[in-house]
């Protein structure tokens, strides 16, 4: 159970509030994971998020769908991620490949307290780094990942177009 209503870093945080939870997702979340989603990115997806929940949401020993609760059972953001063997070459790490915070709780420390959530598991596991993937263009969560001291990876993804 996290409590965030701090000033950090010399920017306000807005309050919640109310506590906020970071829980493993269950399925009578999906409408509002759905909905958060489609406010990013204005995309409805909910077979891509049956089979989110389906893989990940059982907090398997490497996989992790997470949720931050607000008052009244209100979700406020979802976040999932794994550990991944020795993809690249590199040691076992944990990615993170989806998070999102509803619009009107953002800034109040909702996305970080996930994070934490997600990065406490994985050193559990004995991992010590953390990787993501974002769009090039997506500063909004490109300044997120960086208050979280996440920085340029010794990796780069490559692509080509196949149909
Ligand atoms: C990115 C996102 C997850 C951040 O969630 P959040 O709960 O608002 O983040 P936090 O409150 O934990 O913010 C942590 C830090 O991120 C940075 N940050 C967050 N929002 C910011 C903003 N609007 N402008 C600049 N920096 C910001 C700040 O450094 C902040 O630290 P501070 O509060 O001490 O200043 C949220 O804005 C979001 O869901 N955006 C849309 C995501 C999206 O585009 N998804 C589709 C592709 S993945």
């Amino acid at each position: 159970m996290y409590q965030v209503m701090s000033a950090t870093r010399g920017r306000r945080r807005k309050a919640l509030g109310a506590p906020l939870r970071v829980r493993s997702a269950a399925p009578a979340d999906l409408p509002q994971v759905i909905e958060i989603d489609q406010r990013a990115t204005g995309l409805a997806k909910p077979a891509y998020w049956a089979g989110i929940l389906r893989r990940y949401g059982r907090g398997g020993a490497r996989r992790r769908f997470l949720v931050a609760e607000g008052a009244g059972g209100v979700l406020l953001g979802y976040v999932v991620g794994e550990v991944r063997d020795w993809e690249f070459g590199s040691p076992p790490c944990g990615w993170v490949f989806g998070i999102g915070v509803r619009p009107q709780a953002r800034e109040a420390g909702v996305a970080s307290a996930m994070l934490e959530s997600m990065t406490g598991a994985f050193q559990r596991l004995g991992v010590t780094t953390v990787r993501t993937l974002i769009a090039r263009d997506n500063r909004l969560v490109l300044s997120f990942f960086r208050s979280q001291g996440m920085m340029a990876a010794p990796v780069i993804p490559l692509e080509k177009e196949i149909g």
